[in-house]
């Protein structure tokens, strides 16, 4: 059974035992912020949310946790109607397009969602209108008339997107009225609007919208932020910040007609604010998931929630949303869903130090990259570029190749081959007998034993990019062993496998630290891991997703263990294919 097949009936993740019992911290529910479904995925979306959160999942299954990675996507919300609407297809099938190929696209990548849903759903729908009544049941709702730009030609209120202009803050043309992409402000009054369907100026009208009481959480929220010690510092600081400087209700009202129908009679033809329902999704999704795989009731479902340890992966651009919306709707349903434990908040991916940008075709899209790029080298090559903060990473052409010809290939891919190839031709593929261990023995099986503990440590924090450094030093280390113990050299080599020379000890050392590497990069690397877990002889080659992370700190291998035919598992990437996609770069 592959990862990819998880979702069957045999799923190992939130088990029928956790439904039963309680098995609190061991569960762990992962979300990551739901794309819009207006766009190809890139690799910025990849190395700020979808990989970091990934790499957690896999490494928190490997640990034994029961892990369950939801995501979906973003449905609703103008971004997505602009697009669908230019065009010319229905918003319905339009999204229902999107959430497909970005499916394949986080497959084609080995993200290992355990269910991945989207904001349009029913089960969202039903759920998003439920919050709102108890919302509204609770006060926590009030109406009043705001004015709005309207297109009298095309006969719309324009919301967000629908208008252009000039920022007030920093004078940037072209921008939306709800973000200016130069400044990062969300203007109060976009200058010289204009529609953005039809460019002519639009005029103002009243419409009757809907307001959640957010400055009523402003105490709640700095108390939930003040004694979260998870949440990172950094970001804490500015949202404590902005508390300080007094929150205002939330509009929640879009006079659209694609979004989730407000549930009032008085609210006929209006709908939510694509940011109070899409966050929502993170707890209607993982409850579907409950349901359909495992029958839970509503009941279940949100014990199991409360019961979990959760972590929302985000990008910075979206902390305002994920650190007060989100926490405050929460609050306001009395906490029946528990707020997140950690929300772990990472930078954005610059290409060549600039912003990416759809728009100014400044980006590369997933499938077009996966396309001529091995998959690993990529979750390879970010994963160690990617801090667990909120500083930007750069992509860079020949830093992607440098890195992975030197650092994947050259020590990583050259200690597995030349390990399996060694036992291949000197022992006929048999995994030799050791002999005593000397004292650079006993420092490889010292290096086995503490590397899943100290790698695993910084994993636990999130911080793959210094636990890859960590598993990369092990490689190393187990280079210099092979390059010290000159196994070649041994004239004994011809022996019959078995013979308990130094060589056969050499050559069982270093392929248990084969394993052992099999093991450790799965979250990173999770292609070449089965690859190498097969190349080793194991049976079924993606087993190496279920084995446990402290095996790597074990002698896997027994001597006599036949391995499999050898191949090289990484090929270099050749500097002239590095030249031809440099060059849309660097004009
Ligand atoms: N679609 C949003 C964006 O790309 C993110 C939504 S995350 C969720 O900025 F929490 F709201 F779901
Ligand atoms: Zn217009």
């Amino acid at each position: 059974m592959s990862f990819q097949n998880r979702t069957d009936s045999t799923s190992r993740t939130f088990n029928e035992e956790s439904i039963q019992h309680s098995t609190n911290k061991d569960n762990i529910i992962i979300t990551a912020a739901l794309p819009y479904a207006n766009g190809e995925i890139h690799l910025g979306h990849i190395a700020s949310t979808y990989l970091p959160a990934d790499i957690f999942a896999r490494y928190s299954r490997l640990a034994g946790k029961d892990v369950c990675y939801v995501c979906g996507t973003d449905d609703y919300g103008t971004p997505v109607l602009v697009k669908a609407e230019q065009e010319n297809k229905s918003p319905s099938a339009y999204v229902d397009y999107w959430n497909k190929k970005d499916f394949q696209d986080f497959k084609s990548i080995g993200i290992s969602f355990d269910f991945f849903s989207k904001t349009s759903s029913v089960e969202n729908v039903e759920f998003v209108q439920y919050v709102f009544r108890e919302l509204h049941k609770e006060g926590l709702i009030y109406n009043k008339n705001v004015t709005q730009f309207y297109c009298e030609y095309d006969q719309k209120f324009l919301p967000d997107r629908y208008v252009k202009g000039r920022c007030p803050v920093c004078g940037a043309e072209n921008q939306y009225s709800d973000l200016c992409e130069k400044c990062g402000s969300i203007p109060n009054e976009i200058l010289d609007p204009k529609c953005s369907i039809c460019e002519r100026p639009p005029v103002k009208r009243n419409s009757l919208h809907y307001f959640f009481r957010l400055s009523s959480f402003s105490v709640e929220l700095r108390d939930w932020l003040q004694n979260n010690n998870n949440l990172e510092g950094e970001v804490k600081r500015y949202v404590l910040n902005w508390i300080d400087k007094g929150l205002q209700d939330w509009d929640i009202t879009r006079d659209l007609s694609w979004g989730i129908p407000i549930p009032l009679p008085d609210a006929d033809g209006k709908v939510f604010y694509g940011w109070f329902d899409n966050h929502l999704c993170y707890i209607s999704s993982f409850a579907t998931f409950m349901k359909q795989r495992h029958n839970a009731t509503t009941e279940e479902c949100q014990r199991v929630w409360n019961e979990s340890v959760i972590y929302h992966f985000i990008g910075k651009d979206i902390v305002y949303h994920h650190f007060l919306f989100l926490p405050a709707v929460r609050m306001g349903i009395k906490r029946r869903y528990k707020l997140p434990d950690f929300m772990p908040t990472r930078g954005h991916l610059l290409l060549y130090n600039k912003k990416i940008s759809k728009s100014r075709n400044w980006y590369i899209g997933l499938s077009d990259f996966l396309a001529r790029n091995n998959p690993d080298y990529l979750r390879f090559y970010l994963a160690l570029v990617t801090p667990n903060s909120q500083a930007d990473t750069n992509f860079d052409w020949n830093d992607f190749a440098d890195r992975v010809n030197n650092d994947l290939i050259d020590n990583i891919g050259n200690f597995v081959n030349r390990s399996l190839s060694f036992i291949s031709r000197a022992y006929n593929g048999k995994v030799p007998l050791p002999g005593q261990y000397d004292s650079i023995d006993k420092e490889g099986i010292e290096e086995i034993e503490n590397i899943s503990h100290q790698a695993g440590e910084f994993l636990l924090k999130n911080e793959a990019d210094k636990g890859l450094k960590r598993i990369l030093e092990f490689s190393r280390f187990f280079n210099q062993y092979f390059q010290k113990k000159q196994p070649w050299k041994n004239k004994e080599i011809t022996a019959s496998a078995g013979s308990p020379d130094a060589t056969a000890t050499t050559l069982f050392i270093s392929v248990n630290a084969v394993a052992s590497l099999a093991i450790l990069l799965e979250p990173f690397i999770p292609f070449s891991s089965e690859k190498i877990w097969s190349q080793l002889g194991m049976e079924v080659s993606s087993d190496v997703h279920y084995l446990k992370w402290t095996h790597a700190s074990k002698l896997n291998i027994k001597s006599g263990h036949s391995i499999a035919s050898i191949r090289p598992i990484f090929q270099k990437i050749d500097s002239k294919e590095v030249a031809k996609e440099k060059a849309r770069f660097t004009k």
